[in-house]
């Protein structure tokens, strides 16, 4: 069994990938570790902050650990709000603020196709004591809906629309979310990994 740090904060995000997880890895979470820190995202890619986050929370345990970054990027926006998903209306990383400045920025703008993307980072201590860092992206086409729809999920959720459905994130139960999610694509590619070590 393989053990992993997960350098989050965000409940969410924990609970998404625990249920993508298979029996030969355990997760655990910076508050199961005992550490309670917010971690800087400074940086101008998701590539950076992924990084960043994953080096603080190794340096501080030398254990083998992985984060995440994910941006939602708006081709009419230029690909904003992308790495600055979390603040986009500003410091207090409010959903509904954030929300409400897509939509505005959206208003009469007919193109609203967007994606997310989740960028993985994982810092892995191999046998010999190498550390060797890895990343793995997942991505999930959709578009930006006129107004909100659903209650579930987090963050953007009731106003992406994934490809190949007609419901928001947010009016998804996480299993069918999983089916679509950029999280879920990255994930994968992590757990194929770590499974081919
Ligand atoms: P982070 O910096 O990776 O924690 O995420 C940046 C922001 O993107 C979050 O605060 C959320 O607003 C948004 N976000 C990330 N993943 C998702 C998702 O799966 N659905 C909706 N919003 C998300």
């Amino acid at each position: 069994m393989h053990t992993l740090l997960f350098a989050t904060n965000n409940k969410n995000k924990v609970a998404e990938i625990q249920s993508l997880v298979g029996p030969d890895f355990k997760i655990i979470t910076l508050s199961e570790a005992g550490i309670d820190i917010d971690i800087p995202e400074p940086h101008d890619t998701l590539q950076e902050n992924a990084l960043e986050k994953a080096s603080v929370i190794f340096s501080m345990t030398q254990q083998n650990c992985f984060s995440e970054d994910t941006g939602l990027e708006i081709t009419a926006l230029k690909d904003a709000p992308g790495v600055k998903s979390a603040r986009y209306a500003g410091e207090g990383r409010d959903f509904q603020a954030n929300i409400d400045k897509v939509l505005l920025n959206l208003k009469d703008i007919e193109n609203r196709t967007a994606q997310f993307r989740t960028v993985i980072c994982l810092l892995w201590k191999h046998a010999n004591n190498k550390l060797q860092t890895y990343y793995f992206e997942g991505i999930c086409k959709g578009h930006i809906a006129h107004v909100m729809q659903g209650e579930k999920g987090f963050g953007y959720d009731p106003i992406f629309i994934p490809e190949g459905s007609d419901k928001s994130f947010a009016q998804m139960n996480m299993e069918e979310k999983n089916e679509f999610s950029h999280r879920q694509k990255a994930v994968t590619k992590l757990f194929e990994f770590l499974s081919s070590l």
